[in-house]
């Protein structure tokens, strides 16, 4: 279920909205911003608390219409030092709608440019976390679920919480045990926390989890609040060790091998958190599977959500929204929103599309169900079956991306044989190893079941076919270029290393053939081209058995058989140590055949946990994309 529950609010005499869900205000009507500053801002002892500190981690439970934070973002600007990054995690259930939003922060024209910003990149509805970047120095993770599920996902280390449910008369599960206990589980000794309320309750929940707290005087009429301090959390047995990141301060530096979309985006992710990066490849940028011409960008589900397809859906959401977002203040464009039709060729996929149209996978305005009655006014010819329209979905110009995203990181070329002589050569703190299909050819990493799969596009003459807005998908895709040209592919060889390096004409064939079998519409046009004449470009996808990329630690397998050896006889409760894992060593790879969907949210989820950020995947999608999974699934079957 990605669709939440709205906002429900009405306007009160003076402006501002009330819950008619909770029969609550979001803010004091005597002055909203006032009683930010003084419950939250001053209760958490900020900006004391975040001087010295290159990484301030706040969350918050209850976003609303953003106050706190944009009050706290205007603080940080004012006082921060250069150097320092502030990531706010804020839990929001029910969603204010982007006008509702507008129309509340007109309150505070001193905030005006802060909200400008927060509007320009407030996400549609989407159940989960959402990444926003806000400025070089703030992130914004606004985490869109039931506040019981959000914080079980949320992997952080938070320095200052702010409670901020309504009151928690009208609304209990903002102050329930089970949220106290996810609030400490996320905190250190030395975490603070302040909140409004000075119900009883709320103090002993909050001192049974180890907080030290105290009454202090609240805001207005309300005579008292409480803040306080972790002293020490309870102790929790870490779940799925395997799997846990351990919180770290954030390296000097890092040296990423392999400057395609995976190392690239990386870069990018580092260098925003203040990291200071350097990227090597053996040919230069792009030239692996990312040098493409072009490239489609779109999303990819099932008909039941797992967590393999909610991470493919959060990754889509979150590219979309970034790539326009940097386009911005790009040189040049590199992200074409032409729209891509996907086409079902069967009854069984007709069938397919109707279920997945049914649970809405995207917000609004991302996704549209075509019938088939329709199919051949929306692309002049008929297929006999529905179509996916994927309105903001569109085509990618590789080289522009990665020039964007490397535009402050050097690259180095070098073909890089040993992990261990780099990271001594270079000295530096971490080491990413993105290097697309030649990921496994390290004894560090051998044992990853990466697959090379083989891939051939085909370069079509201005004038072959007629030009499409959209790009066109049904296994083969074909994509029109501005100029009347297009790009068709691609061959799917598996373990093809080592094999082709340049476009063969079997492979132009090949690729002429499906098209024109798929898009029958096309084959007259397909049938006067001399394969011979076409140009195009080889790569090698990195596949990996379940088509879910990996992103993370790097984990010492024989260490991992021998740490979870009992997994194989599948007890839960055994004591497992701490994840053995290469120290300063990250994995980012097996982006197979959609590495520019997925590749920026992955360099972030890397950049998160290198720099002890909070994470912008739940915890669920981080386990799915991470790159002990392979080895845990052996040892629980019992086959590694
Ligand atoms: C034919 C084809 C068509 C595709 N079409 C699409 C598409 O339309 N949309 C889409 O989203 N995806 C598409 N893909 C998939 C996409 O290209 C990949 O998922 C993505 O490019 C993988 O990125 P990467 O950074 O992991 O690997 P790569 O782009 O392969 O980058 C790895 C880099 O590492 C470098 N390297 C390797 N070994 C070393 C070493 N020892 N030392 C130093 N450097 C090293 C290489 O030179 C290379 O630049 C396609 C793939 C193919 C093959
Ligand atoms: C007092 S308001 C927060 C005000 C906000 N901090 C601000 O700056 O405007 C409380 C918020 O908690 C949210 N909320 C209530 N119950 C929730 C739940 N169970 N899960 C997640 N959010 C919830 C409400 O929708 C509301 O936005």
């Amino acid at each position: 279920m990605t669709r939440l529950p709205s906002a429900d609010i009405t306007w009160r005499a003076d402006g501002s909205p009330q819950s008619t869900r909770f029969d609550d205000i979001y803010f004091s009507s005597d002055d909203g911003l006032a009683e930010t500053v003084h419950v939250f801002l001053k209760g958490n002892g900020l900006p004391d608390a975040w001087k010295d500190r290159s990484h301030f981690t706040i969350a918050e439970t209850g976003f609303g219409t953003g106050l706190n934070f944009l009050a706290t973002w205007a603080l940080w600007q004012e006082t921060r030092a250069p150097d320092q990054h502030l990531h706010f995690v804020s839990v929001e259930g029910f969603p204010l709608t982007r006008e509702d939003l507008a129309q509340t922060l007109k309150k505070w024209p001193e905030l005006a440019p802060f909200a400008d910003a927060l509007l320009a990149r407030y996400p549609e509805p989407h159940r989960g976390p959402h990444l926003i970047h806000l400025d070089d120095t703030v992130t914004l993770t606004l985490y869109e679920d039931d506040i019981a599920p959000a914080l079980r996902g949320l992997d952080a280390s938070v320095d200052a919480w702010f409670l901020d449910g309504f009151s928690p008369a009208s609304n209990p599960d903002m102050w329930s045990e089970d949220v106290f206990a996810e609030v400490a589980r996320l905190s250190r000794p030395g975490t603070r926390f302040a909140t409004f309320t000075a119900a009883g309750f709320v103090r002993r929940g909050l001192q049974a989890q180890g907080f030290d707290v105290q009454k202090v005087s609240g805001f207005g009429r309300k005579r008292e609040m409480l803040v306080g301090e972790m002293q020490a959390p309870p102790e929790q047995p870490i779940a799925k060790p395997w799997y846990h990141i351990p919180q770290t301060a954030s390296p000097g530096s890092a040296l990423i091998i392999g400057a395609g979309i995976a190392g690239a985006a990386t870069a990018h992710a580092l260098h925003n958190r203040g990291v200071d990066v350097s990227l090597v490849d053996a040919e230069g940028p792009g030239a692996g599977a990312s040098g493409n011409p072009a490239a489609l960008f779109m999303p990819r589900f099932s008909v039941q959500p797992t967590p393999e397809d909610d991470f493919h859906v959060a990754a889509y959401l979150y590219a979309e929204r970034r790539m326009c977002e940097m386009q911005e203040s790009a040189p040049s464009p590199f992200f074409r929103a032409c729209g891509v039709m996907q086409f079902a060729r069967t009854d069984a996929e007709a069938q397919r599309f109707e279920k997945i149209a049914a649970r809405s996978p995207l917000p609004p305005g991302h996704l549209e169900l075509i019938p088939a009655a329709n199919v051949a006014d929306a692309v002049g010819f008929d297929t006999g079956y529905p179509v996916f329209l994927f309105p903001r979905a569109g085509v990618i110009d590789p080289a522009r991306l990665l020039a964007h995203l490397t535009r402050d990181t050097p690259v180095e070329r070098q073909n890089i044989s040993s992990l261990v002589d780099v990271a001594t050569d270079k000295s530096v703190d971490t080491l990413v190893l993105a290097s697309g299909a030649n990921l496994a050819n390290y004894p560090e990493t051998n044992w990853l079941p990466l697959e090379p799969v083989l891939g051939q596009i085909t370069d079509l003459p201005a004038g072959t076919l007629p030009p499409h807005r959209h790009a066109l998908v049904a296994g083969p895709y074909v994509i029109s270029h501005p100029d009347g040209s297009c790009l068709t592919g691609a061959t799917y060889e598996l373990g093809k290393e080592g094999g082709e390096s340049t476009p063969t004409v079997s492979g132009h064939q090949k690729n002429l053939d499906d098209l024109g079998d798929t898009f029958p519409a096309f084959q007259n046009a397909l049938s006067g081209l001399d394969p011979t004449a076409l140009s195009g470009r080889v790569s090698f996808r990195a596949q990996v058995p379940d088509r879910v990329p990996f992103a993370g630690p790097a984990p010492i397998e024989p260490d991992y058989l021998t740490a979870y050896d009992r997994l194989r006889h599948g007890d839960r409760f055994a004591t497992y140590p701490p994840a053995p894992v290469h120290p300063g060593l990250f994995l980012i790879g097996g982006l197979g055949a959609r590495g520019f969907t997925t590749g920026l949210l992955l360099g972030e989820v890397l950049a998160a946990q290198m720099t002890g950020a909070p994470s912008p995947l739940p915890r669920d999608l981080a386990e799915a994309v991470h790159p002990a999974r392979f080895i845990i699934r052996a040892l629980r079957k019992n086959t590694s």
